[in-house]
């Protein structure tokens, strides 16, 4: 019998990201500050997720639309109420309406981020500023390399450990400037990330992709990349923590 070939596309299951994923909203608190979002200001929360920030946004005030490329997470979005529709975002569908685009965790899961900033130039109106906050060079390296590191002692496809969009800070401004953006500030910043329910549940969540390739045997992979990443990312204690590193920018659309 022909066994199907594992999913290559990351997958969302709401309930084991609100389990496993909440510091991801938790942690947002910077960015938010930077957004400054007012009241009737009308934003849109490219990659939602599950609709936490975006519902947070608009209780207080603000006319927010969420978009995000899975629809099982907009589906928990809609469930609080928020304005929430599936939506490529290297496709945005926009047209110059928005005061902001705001976006937290996300970018660094779209690939074509040209496509993507191109999609934020169009949605915003002129003068209209982009906020975001995503993994920037060097995130989550140990993870990534342990990964591949299994994946050859294993055979498997060592693309799969680290298909993710990590720039620089130049390389992010110019990629804005080229698109119309003027950037008004833009840093790179470790943020080691405690992971209260351990190693192994944030690469079922975060990578799930990588360990289904290795069918019935998936968590002794998990197994194994543990083993590799202890004596760096594991305390006495048994706490883990992940080596996260952040851009976080702030740029205006030309008027
Ligand atoms: C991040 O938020 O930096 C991230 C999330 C999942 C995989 C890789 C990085």
């Amino acid at each position: 019998m022909a066994t199907e070939a594992p999913a290559r596309a990351q997958t969302w299951n709401p309930d084991s990201y609100g389990t496993h994923a909440r510091f991801v909203a938790d942690l947002a608190g910077a960015v938010l500050e930077w957004l400054d979002a007012q009241p009737g200001e009308r934003i849109l929360d490219l990659g939602c997720g599950d609709g936490v920030i975006t519902e947070a946004l608009a209780r207080s005030g603000v006319h927010m639309v969420g978009v995000d490329s899975s629809a099982d997470m907009i589906e928990a979005a809609r469930a609080r109420g928020v304005d929430a529709r599936v939506m490529d975002g290297e496709a945005l569908t926009f047209d110059r309406e928005f005061d902001a685009v705001f976006s937290n965790a996300a970018l660094h899961w779209m690939t074509r981020p040209e496509a993507v900033v191109q999609g934020v130039a169009r949605a915003l109106k002129p003068g209209g500023r982009f906020v975001a906050e995503f993994g920037g060079h060097t995130n989550v390296a140990a993870i990534i390399t342990a990964m591949r590191a299994v994946g050859l002692r294993r055979g498997g496809d060592v693309s799969l450990a680290g298909p993710w969009f990590f720039p620089t800070p130049d390389e992010y401004r110019a990629l804005l400037e080229r698109n119309g953006f003027e950037v008004k500030r833009i840093g790179l910043f470790g943020r080691p990330t405690p992971l209260k329910t351990g190693m192994a549940a944030w690469l079922k969540v975060f990578r799930k992709p990588f360990f289904d390739q290795f069918g019935a045997e998936a968590d002794a992979a998990v197994a194994e990349v543990e083993e590799l990443l202890a004596p760096s990312l594991r305390d006495q204690s048994g706490n883990w923590t992940a080596d996260y590193m952040r851009i976080r920018v702030e740029a205006r659309l030309a008027r």
